[in-house]
């Protein structure tokens, strides 16, 4: 079965895009692409041509999650399935956006805006940078109709359920142990988004870039249960919600899930570490504040290019 084999870029609405930039390209330590009229497109260390879109707005929100997939035959297929299960959805075709790259967008069951690509200009080499996010490796997507996302992640997108705790529920589509984590907690609302770093080094420098930078840690340093990745969480601005992570298990079908049953931590615990304190009141607060907008149906409009 085709499917989507992982998370190609984010796109965000700030209301102080100047500020938003100089973040993401300072401790963020992502490289503009472009240069793009009202907006700007930021790459990472991966070949991928951008994986964060940031746009002016009246507030802040995340407008997208653009996840890759191989080719135009799996964007038709994805598209098929996405298609007879009723969701509205664009038709697959060539995109007049940076990169270009041929793919649709679609409403998913709580009205987030995502979007499926193939045969986008990436870059012809990584770049040397030790430091630079390489990809955006997770999502994590509070949620008030769990078991239909759910349903469109795994029989749409082509998902696999990987791991469940009481709160969360991992979803793979490639060899990262988790490229979305969705909870359930009543609002359709984004909870993070997750930055892999090369290395555990490279994700405690970047917190602390953060923290030199006025964005304290606001969780960790510590190693989640499910998918035995390294985190630091942090807030940029706006009250973004962002995680560095490094380290995340990499598995293939013999993976067996897990249940709620499984992944449980002693009193007082958190992490598989326990040095760090419980996530800040701050944080915790941040969680459910970035709701998603969308332009309707029409999910990858297009941004011209500046001359
Ligand atoms: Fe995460």
């Amino acid at each position: 079965m085709a499917r989507v084999t992982g998370i190609r870029s984010v796109a965000l609405d700030v209301t102080d895009l100047a500020t938003a930039q100089a973040f993401f390209t300072g401790p963020m330590g992502l490289e503009p692409v472009g240069p793009v009229k009202n907006a700007v497109f930021l790459r990472g260390a991966s070949r991928h041509h951008h994986i964060v879109e940031l746009r002016a707005g009246p507030r802040r929100a995340i407008r997208r999650v653009e996840f890759a997939a191989d080719d135009r035959p799996a964007i038709d297929a994805i598209h098929a399935r996405i298609a007879a299960s009723g969701l509205a959805c664009e038709t697959p075709r060539g995109l007049d956006r940076p990169g270009g790259g041929y793919g649709f967008g679609f409403s998913d069951p709580e009205g987030r805006s995502i979007a499926v690509t193939a045969e986008v200009a990436d870059h012809a080499a990584p770049l040397d940078h030790p430091d630079a996010p390489v990809k955006i490796t997770h999502v994590n997507l509070n949620s008030a109709n769990r078991d239909a996302t759910a349903r469109m992640l795994i029989e749409g997108l082509g998902f696999r359920l990987i791991d469940e705790t009481t709160v969360n529920r991992f979803f793979c589509c490639g060899r990262d142990h988790h490229s979305v984590v969705v909870g359930a907690n009543g609002l359709t609302t984004l909870n993070h988004i997750a930055f892999e770093m090369k290395n555990l080094d490279a994700m405690m420098r970047g917190g602390g870039r953060m923290r030199d930078a006025g964005h304290p840690v606001e969780w960790g340093p510590g190693r989640h249960g499910p998918g035995d990745n390294a985190f630091v969480y942090f807030i940029g601005p706006e009250d973004l919600p962002l995680e560095f992570t490094a380290e995340v298990l990499q598995i293939d079908e013999t993976y067996v899930p897990r249940g709620p049953d499984d992944w449980t931590w002693p009193p007082g615990r958190l992490d598989q570490w326990g040095v760090t304190d419980p996530p800040t009141k701050r944080w915790k607060s941040v969680q459910n504040l970035t709701a998603f907008v969308s332009d309707g149906w029409m999910c990858m409009g297009s941004v011209p290019t500046s001359s």
